[in-house]
C-alpha cells in the first residue's frame, strides 16, 4: 500500500521504517530541512540500534521516500499517518497545534478518500476535534470527499523501537466505519500480532492508560524502596517475590531514581490535566507523579547523608540518558542530579556513551569524559544514574585505585552489591539497605 507519514520524529521514522520493511511504499514528510537532509542521506537523526542500517537498505530499495510537503505526496497515498509531536504546554496539557496543522493541510489538499490515522499521543477526544477540522477545511473548498479518522496509538520503547514496531505485542485500532477497519486490516496483514478494534476514544484512552499504569508500577516500587531502606528490607527481593505472581508480573518493578523520557512524564501530565479539566481528579496518578518528582532528590539526600556534605566533593555521574540504548535525555533523572550537585557546590565529572552532547548544552561547565573510568579519577563518590552496559561492567577492583574515596551510590540497583562490599566499598542502592536499622 502507499502510505504517507507526517513527521519524521522518533515515532514517525520508526513507523515508516517498519511499514516499508513490510513491503509498503512509505512517503515520509518532514518540514525540518536539517532533519530531512540527513534522512535523505540515510542518516538517522537519533540513536536507535539497528535502525540506520535498515533505513539505508529501505531507501536504497525504493520503499522509503522523503519529502518536505504533504502536497507533494497526498494524491499518491490512501493512508496518511500523523506522527507529529504533542509536547507539554505550561499547564501540562498536550500541545495539539502540530496535529491540528497537519489535519488542516490534509483537508486543504485531499482530492479523494483518505484514511487519516493519528499515531501521535493525543488526549482523549482529539479524534473528534481533528475530524471537525478536516470537515471544515473541505467545506471551505465546497468539497464532499469522504474520509475516515482513525486512532492507532504507538507502544514503542526507545532502545527497542525496531523490535516493537516490527513485532508489536498488540495493535490497537480505533475506527468507526467498516471501510476504515478494512484499510487497517490490509495495512497490518503481514504482522502477526493481536489486534484490538475499538472506538477512537477507547484507543486514545488505551494509550494513556497503558503508560499511566506502567508509571504507577514504577512509582509504587520506588515508594516501597524508600520504606525498605528504613526498615531493612531489600526491594529487589520484594519485587522478585511479587513479580512471580502472574497477576502482578515482574516487569516495571525495578526500583531506581525515577522514570524519565519523552513519554511517561508528558503523558501523565496530560492525563492529569484532562482529568482535572473534567473535574474527575485521578488521585493515584497524582501520587505517581509526585513520587517520581521527588525520587532523585530522595536519592541525593541519601548520598549527602553518607558523605557528610557535598560541598567541594568530586562526584562522578555515570549515565546521563533517561535509560540505556538511547541518546535521549528528556526528563532524565541525571539533569535533576546534576542540578542538585551544582547547587551544593560539588565538582562533577560525567560520562555517557550517547547523551553527553545533549547534556553539555544545558550544563557546559561539567567535566565530561570519554570513558567511564576517566570520570572516576579523584572522585569522592560515584553515582550510577543510567545502567549502560559499560558502566555496569566497570572493573571496580581497578577503580578503587583511582577513586579518592570508595563510595558508590547505585541509582539503578544494577551493580553486584556484595562484590563491591567485599572490595571494601561503601555501597548504597535504592531500597537495598546493608546496615542494621
Ligand atoms: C514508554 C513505554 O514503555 C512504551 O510502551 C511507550 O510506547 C512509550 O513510552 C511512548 O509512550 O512512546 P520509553 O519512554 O521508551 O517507553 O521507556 P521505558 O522503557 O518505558 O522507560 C521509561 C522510564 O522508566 C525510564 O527512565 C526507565 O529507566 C524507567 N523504569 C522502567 C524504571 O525506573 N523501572 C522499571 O522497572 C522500568
Amino acid at each position: 500500500m502507499n502510505i504517507a507519514v507526517i513527521g519524521a520524529g522518533y515515532v514517525g521514522t520508526t513507523t515508516s521504517v517498519a511499514f516499508a520493511n513490510y513491503g509498503h511504499k512509505v512517503y515520509v514528510i518532514e518540514n525540518d530541512q536539517e532533519k530531512l537532509k540527513k534522512l535523505k542521506k540515510s542518516i538517522l537523526p537519533f540513536y536507535e540500534e539497528g535502525m540506520e542500517e535498515l533505513l539505508k537498505k529501505l531507501i536504497a530499495g525504493g520503499n522509503l521516500l522523503f519529502f518536505q510537503n504533504i502536497e507533494e505526496v497526498i494524491d499518491q497515498v490512501e493512508i496518511l499517518f500523523i506522527t507529529v509531536g504533542t509536547p507539554s504546554l505550561p499547564n501540562g496539557e498536550a500541545d495539539l497545534s502540530y496535529v491540528e496543522e497537519a489535519a488542516r493541510q490534509i483537508g486543504k489538499l485531499m482530492n479523494e478518500y483518505k484514511a487519516i490515522v493519528i499515531k501521535s499521543t493525543v488526549p482523549i477526544g482529539t479524534g473528534d476535534k481533528i475530524h471537525k477540522i478536516i470537515k471544515a477545511e473541505l467545506k471551505k473548498r465546497n468539497k464532499e470527499i469522504s474520509f475516515d479518522l482513525i486512532s492507532n496509538p504507538e507502544f514503542l520503547r526507545e532502545g527497542k523501537a525496531l523490535q516493537d514496531a516490527l513485532y508489536p505485542e498488540r495493535i490497537v485500532i480505533g475506527c468507526e466505519t467498516e471501510k476504515a477497519e478494512k484499510v487497517m486490516k490490509d495495512l497490518y496483514k503481514e504482522i502477526n500480532s493481536p489486534v484490538v478494534f475499538t472506538t477512537i476514544k477507547d484507543a486514545e484512552m488505551i494509550k494513556y492508560a497503558s503508560n499511566a499504569f506502567l508509571a504507577t508500577k514504577i512509582s509504587f516500587i520506588n515508594e516501597l524502596a524508600r520504606l525498605c531502606d528504613k526498615i531493612g528490607a531489600n526491594v529487589i527481593q520484594v519485587a522478585k517475590g511479587m513479580g512471580l505472581d502472574s497477576r502482578i508480573g515482574p516487569h516495571f518493578l525495578q526500583a531506581g531514581i525515577g522514570y524519565g523520557g519523552s513519554c511517561f512524564p508528558k503523558d501523565i501530565k496530560a492525563l492529569l490535566a484532562l482529568a482535572s479539566a473534567k473535574k474527575t481528579p485521578l488521585q493515584i496518578l497524582q501520587a505517581v507523579s509526585d513520587v517520581n518528582q521527588t525520587q532523585a532528590l530522595w536519592f541525593m539526600e541519601k548520598v549527602e547523608k553518607a558523605l557528610g556534605s557535598l560541598s567541594g566533593k568530586r562526584i562522578a555521574v555515570l549515565g546521563l540518558t533517561f535509560k540505556p540504548q538511547t541518546d535521549d535525555i528528556r526528563e532524565a533523572s541525571s539533569l535533576k542530579i546534576i542540578q542538585y550537585l551544582i547547587e551544593n557546590h560539588s565538582y562533577i565529572s560525567a560520562y555517557d556513551p550517547q547523551g553527553t552532547e545533549h547534556v553539555k548544552k544545558i550544563y557546559p561547565n561539567v567535566h565530561y569524559t570519554q570513558t567511564p573510568f576517566e570520570a572516576l579519577k579523584g572522585a569522592d563518590a560515584v553515582l550510577i544514574v543510567t545502567e549502560w552496559k559499560e558502566i555496569v561492567e566497570i572493573d571496580w577492583k581497578k577503580a578503587k585505585n583511582v577513586l579518592s574515596q570508595p563510595y558508590v551510590f547505585d541509582g539503578r540497583n544494577c551493580l553486584n552489591s556484595s562484590a563491591l562490599k567485599k572490595l571494601g566499598y561503601h555501597y548504597e542502592g535504592v531500597g537495598t539497605p546493608s546496615f542494621d536499622v
